[in-house]
């Protein structure tokens, strides 16, 4: 099982800072934000790392992280050609690092209480396909919301950013994927926001009833705005995962 981390994007609703900064460089309690996924990695066994960012910051993170010893991990790096391309465009950069592995990718912005390796050794136990992490969110409209069937734990449908979401759960960006999600992505067409989204991805593993999900326990949030960002501060303060 490899690791990725995306850490890429524009962070327009960070501005100014991520006019001269990337956003997953932003503190973080202690630490630069790119530092929480990598220790979540870390501490699910997980040490092969590619950090998909892009080739305006991909110096800050060498000179911040290299490749990894101070982490104990190995880390290598991808540059996303086309910058505002989306989630499931950024996975394809990773293509040859994953080569044919399962592998688990986390959004660098998602920052999350809960240990990774329960779901992690749960994915293991699926034959393949996919698998999400859930939480329910006071604002599900600024997310992918899963339409869902409790009783058969069973996701129908993802809808991202849906103005009537059909659930009170957003789909976090933790993902994990067998070697095929290539292929899928390769089949996509831009959304109406011009990406290639991650849930056209998710909902072409429903459509093959390869799409099984968990649901976080502890506290997650997705740190892209000052606010949450500065709830994400609060919460990770006087912490240091043992670095
Ligand atoms: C992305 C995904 C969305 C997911 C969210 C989690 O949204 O498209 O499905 O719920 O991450 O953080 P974006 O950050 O692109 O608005």
């Amino acid at each position: 099982m490899k690791g990725l981390i995306l850490a890429g994007g524009m962070g327009s609703r960070l501005r100014p800072f991520t006019n001269y900064l990337n956003k997953h460089l932003l503190p973080v309690g202690r630490y630069p934000m790119i530092y929480w996924p990598i220790l979540k990695l870390k501490e699910a066994g997980i040490k092969e790392i590619f950090i998909v960012t892009n080739q305006q910051h991909l110096s800050s993170f060498i000179e911040l992280l290299g490749t990894g010893d101070d982490l104990a991990v190995h880390i290598q790096y991808g540059i996303q050609k086309n910058e505002g391309g989306g989630i499931a465009d950024a996975l394809m950069t990773a293509r040859n690092f994953i080569k044919n592995d399962r592998f688990i990718a986390i959004l660098g912005d998602n920052i999350f209480e809960d240990s990774l390796t329960g779901y992690i050794e749960q994915f293991h136990q699926q034959e393949n396909g996919a698998r999400v992490l859930l939480k329910t969110v006071p604002d599900p409209k600024r997310y992918g919301v899963p339409q869902l069937d409790e009783e058969r734990k069973r996701i129908m449908s993802i809808i991202e950013k849906p103005l009537n979401p059909p659930s009170s759960y957003c789909v976090t960006g933790i993902y994990m994927y067998d070697p095929t999600v290539f292929a899928l992505i390769e089949t996509l067409q831009p959304s109406e926001r011009n990406e290639l989204e991650i849930t056209d991805v998710n909902n072409l593993y429903i459509e093959k009833n390869q799409l099984q999900y968990d649901i976080l326990q502890g506290w997650w949030l997705d740190a892209g705005t000052h606010e949450s960002l500065l709830q994400a501060n609060l919460y990770l303060l006087n912490k240091s995962d043992g670095i």
